[in-house]
């Protein structure tokens, strides 16, 4: 007679139930999946170039909404000088998304359901709502709409890509800015205001000419607290998996 237990009552009580133990076996085993994608730090920041006081933080936090972003404060503790009732225009502002891994850890980033008004199109969407954080391009390599047939009402995918940081550049940076550079941009400008070493935002942007006025940089960025987090134990190296382990107890009784 053999009895399965997972748990270790039926061995403390009934102490004249004749119980041998035959065979103990401690069985672990992994309940979650393993995922493909190793690197996701959970979050990061978006450059928001606000090109005059339309585009304001309200409207920035309505369709960049997610689990970092509520309400325009969330958006305010990240840029020191700004404040809820500001308008503030012709600035870049720094605003809190998620970093995900996307399609099975082939890319980091984080995608935003965008309804579409009446009258735009992927470029309008890429260069004005997100302000340039997505190209028409990739926009239109992401959502299945045929070419300049959006359709008012509908949704479209706005992935705005990310970065975890690089343990082979440095341990010290851990939360990025997705930075989309503009005609104004040079390394030495960035660096300038960053206060950061040139060579340093080059080796986490290798080949990139900062000057060419357009496209993505990755540049590390401050929390709430205007620190620099550093690299997180699970991005940009080994990761750690959370395993949810069974222990089976095998019991075999006589
Ligand atoms: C936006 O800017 C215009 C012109 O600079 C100004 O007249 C207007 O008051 C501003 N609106 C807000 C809400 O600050
Ligand atoms: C996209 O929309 C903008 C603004 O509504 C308009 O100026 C532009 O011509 C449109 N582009 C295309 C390719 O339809
Ligand atoms: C985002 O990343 C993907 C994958 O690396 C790349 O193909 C795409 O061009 C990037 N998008 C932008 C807007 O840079
Ligand atoms: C947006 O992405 C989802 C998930 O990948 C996909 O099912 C959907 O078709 C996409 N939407 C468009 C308009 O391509
Ligand atoms: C970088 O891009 C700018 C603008 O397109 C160009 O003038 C400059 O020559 C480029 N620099 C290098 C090193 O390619
Ligand atoms: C760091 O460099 C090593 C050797 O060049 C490479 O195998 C590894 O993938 C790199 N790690 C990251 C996170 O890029």
């Amino acid at each position: 007679m053999c009895i399965l237990c997972t748990s270790l009552v039926p061995l403390t009580m009934e102490h004249n139930f004749m119980l041998s133990l035959l065979l103990l076996l401690l069985i672990t085993l992994p309940l979650s999946a393993e995922s493909k994608c190793s690197k996701s730090c959970d979050s990061a920041l978006a450059s928001y170039y606000l090109w005059n006081n339309h585009s304001s933080l309200l409207y920035i936090s309505y369709i960049m909404q997610s689990k970092f972003l509520y309400k325009v404060e969330d958006i305010v503790r990240y840029n020191e000088g700004i404040y809820s009732y500001s308008y503030p225009s012709q600035t870049r502002i720094n605003v809190p998304i998620p970093c995900d891994c996307i399609n099975d850890g082939e890319f980091l980033g984080h995608t935003f359901q965008y309804s579409v008004p009446l009258g735009d199109n992927y470029s309008a969407i890429a260069s004005g709502s997100f302000s340039n954080l997505v190209t028409t391009e990739w926009l239109q390599n992401t959502n299945n709409y045929p070419k300049g047939a959006i359709l008012a009402g509908g949704t479209v995918n706005v992935t705005v890509n990310c970065s975890c940081g690089d343990s082979n550049v440095s341990k010290d940076y851990g939360l990025f800015i997705t930075y989309p550079l503009r005609t104004e941009d040079s390394l030495q400008s960035i660096a300038t205001q960053t206060k950061l070493d040139p060579e340093l935002l080059m080796k986490y942007n290798p080949g990139v000419n900062f000057s060419k006025g357009s496209g993505l940089v990755y540049i590390p960025g401050r929390d709430e607290n205007g620190n620099y987090p550093p690299l997180h134990q699970s991005s940009g190296g080994l990761s750690i998996l959370t395993q949810k382990k069974v222990v089976l107890l095998i019991i075999v009784c006589n």
